[in-house]
């Protein structure tokens, strides 16, 4: 346990780069391990999630090593190279590493276990298994398909085609990840897209992936089994998740102006920024750019006095980590924010809005938690805060509290900061440089 307190910020002030993309890096790791040749990766987040996900890598057969230089390179084993683990992949608390390993798994002619921390232990995984089945593979885990888990993998995958009947990422990945090895085309539908850095890394790589987009917003994503995934540099762009927490600081800290650099803009994870604009955020982009086929750009943030809005459903996938913090801008914005369409909020790290909405509690916020919807009103003057905060093994409810803290009429107390390397090592040092008060 790594106790917390956040007490009333200076002005924030500065430039700074946040770390590498979660969500990218997991995935430079895993292509690079099934490519053939040797894969540098520059920008890589070397935070708890990630090291478990190298370390997989390396029980499969992969040789993955970190530089003087912070640079890493994956020797990787060909799609189908991989061979199995003698001992349970552990993968701590990420839901990502998982679920995608799951994917390249079932397509490998063998068996491995895998196990997490009570967090992920808790979280649904026959989201995964259920298209997995058909392809061939089977599966043993504890009741609800819950982890602890064994994954059978099959030596003839069969490709299918899979309409998401929830908008996941991460169920979209494992599936083109398991259908990398299967013959034929693999065929994803999504209704409500969501991020798309599986089909962009595996074009990367030489993979051939196809997405159409239909008119009602659906995509289609075709992949065609079994090709050779050629070794390839990554630069990985900084992460709008963990962006997120200064910008909203910067906004609510009265004199606040940062600047925060090469921030990812891939357009399906940019929710946030267009609702903090809406909310009357002063938020500039400027130096916009392409690094490793990513959109990339630095951000110019002004304290700014925000006021309430309705952020649609059909925003979710694209701001679906960025809700709490979000709830921290609308406690200080006048007025009612809305968000609607969140019901799988409480599926990730904790059941983020319970926890939200417990944690508001204690800090004298005005709420109103529905099944899948959350409204918080704010009187545009500083939330009262001094509430004591449990994270609960989740690294954005931690974040998100000490960020509430740096403007709150009363410091907030968060019981275990620690879950934040998971995400976002050096977080408390990087807002302290910009003058907020985080011991
Ligand atoms: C992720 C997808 C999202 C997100 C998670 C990272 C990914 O999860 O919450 O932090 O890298 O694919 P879901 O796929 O469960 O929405």
């Amino acid at each position: 346990m790594k106790p917390i307190l956040s007490s009333k910020s200076a002005p924030l002030s500065g430039s700074i780069k946040v770390p590498g993309d979660k969500s990218i890096s997991h995935r430079a790791l895993m292509f690079g391990a099934m490519a053939v040749g040797e894969t540098k990766i520059i920008g890589l987040l070397e935070g708890e999630d990630v090291l478990c996900t190298a370390a997989a890598m390396r029980s499969l057969g992969a040789d993955v090593e970190r530089h003087d230089d912070g640079s890493w390179t994956v020797t990787g084993r060909g799609v189908g190279g991989f061979s199995e683990p003698s001992g349970v992949l552990d993968m701590g608390n990420s839901g990502t590493a998982a679920r995608l390993l799951m994917g390249v798994l079932a397509t490998q002619p063998f068996t491995t276990f895998m196990t997490g921390d009570a967090s992920l232990c808790s979280r649904p995984m026959e989201r995964v298994m259920g298209p997995l089945r058909p392809m061939g593979s089977s599966f043993v885990s504890r009741t609800k398909g819950r982890m602890p888990l064994a994954i059978q993998g099959c030596e003839s995958p069969m490709p299918i085609e899979y309409e998401l009947p929830v908008a996941s990422a991460q169920v979209k990945s494992a599936i083109l990840l398991a259908g990398l090895n299967a013959p034929g085309q693999t065929i994803v539908v999504e209704p409500n897209p969501t991020r798309d850095h599986s089909e962009k890394m595996l074009t990367h790589f030489g993979a051939q992936v196809r997405v159409e987009e239909k008119d009602n917003g659906a995509r289609v994503i075709t992949l065609t089994g079994q090709p050779e995934l050629i070794a390839r540099d990554v630069v990985v762009p900084t992460d709008p998740s963990s962006a997120a927490f200064p910008i909203v600081a910067a906004l609510i800290t009265p004199g606040s102006k940062i600047k925060v650099e090469a921030v990812g803009m891939n357009p399906l994870r940019t929710g946030l920024i267009t609702t903090l604009i809406d909310m009357g955020g002063k938020i500039t982009k400027s130096n916009v750019r392409i690094e490793a086929g990513e959109e990339v750009a630095d951000l110019e943030v002004e304290y700014s006095q925000l006021h309430g809005v309705t952020v649609p459903a059909s925003r979710a996938p694209s701001m679906i980590d960025e809700y709490p913090v979000l709830s921290v801008a609308a406690a200080f914005a006048k007025g009612t924010t809305h968000m609607e369409g969140l019901a799988e909020l409480r599926v990730k790290e904790s059941d983020r809005l319970a926890v939200v909405a417990e944690s508001l509690k204690a800090c004298g916020v005005d709420y109103i938690e529905g099944k899948d919807s959350l409204s918080v009103t704010g009187t545009g003057q500083p939330a009262l805060g001094g509430g004591e905060i449990q994270s609960r093994l989740d690294h954005r409810i931690a974040m998100t509290f000490i960020v509430l803290g740096m403007a709150s009429q009363k410091p907030v107390k968060i019981d275990d900061g620690s879950p934040i390397d998971t995400s976002f090592p050096g977080f408390a040092d990087l807002m302290n440089g910009m003058g907020a008060k985080i011991s």
